[in-house]
């Protein structure tokens, strides 16, 4: 299937946000079309990386959010990843997953990319580990209670 990675634009959050408020895993975060709509924008404000995939199917089916320096002010922090339901399993994650990674490395040289997941959410957890990434700690009760956050390295080069 002919998967097309590009920028997002602003036109592409209400799409997203709809679609997340849905997803399973963001209604544990209590997410709303409005919050997830005023993150987008704050990240494109600072300038992080947005990135957004259609499928023949299903445009704006799949994104991904990182901020260049977010993990420890030196390294980059993929803060979201999500594929539509029904585009997944067809590999639209593995390619954001992958543009960010080339993102990293070509754009900022970086050696490692960080990221949280659900303790939860292991459909999630196995994805990462099959495109490389270890898990190197966990933090309980930190976006919300009683979920722990995964903290996931993978090294770049
Ligand atoms: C986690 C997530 C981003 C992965 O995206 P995805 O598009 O489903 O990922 P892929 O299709 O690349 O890979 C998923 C599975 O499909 C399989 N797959 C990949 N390409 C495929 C293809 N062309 N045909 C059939 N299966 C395929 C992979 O083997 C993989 O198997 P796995 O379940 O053992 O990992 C997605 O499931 C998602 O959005 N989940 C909800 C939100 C979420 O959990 N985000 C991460 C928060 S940290």
């Amino acid at each position: 299937m002919e998967i097309t990675i590009r920028q997002m634009t602003a036109d592409d959050f209400p799409i997203l946000a709809a679609w997340m408020v849905e997803t399973p895993l963001w209604q544990r975060y209590v997410l709303t079309v409005e919050r997830a709509i005023a993150n987008f924008q704050n990240a494109l404000t600072a300038a992080d990386w947005l990135l957004a995939a259609d499928s023949p199917n299903m445009p704006v089916c799949g994104f991904a959010w990182a901020d260049p320096t977010g993990a420890f002010e030196r390294s980059p922090y993929l803060r979201l990843i999500g594929v539509h339901p029904s585009a997944q399993g067809t590999g639209v994650g593995a390619a954001l997953l992958t543009a960010v990674e080339d993102l990293a490395l070509n754009t900022r040289s970086s050696s490692d990319l960080f990221l949280l997941t659900s303790d939860f959410n292991e459909d999630a957890q196995r994805f990462y580990k099959r495109h490389g990434y270890e898990q190197i700690g966990a933090i309980p009760d930190y976006v919300v209670p009683s979920i722990t956050e995964l903290i996931f390295r993978k090294h770049l080069k």
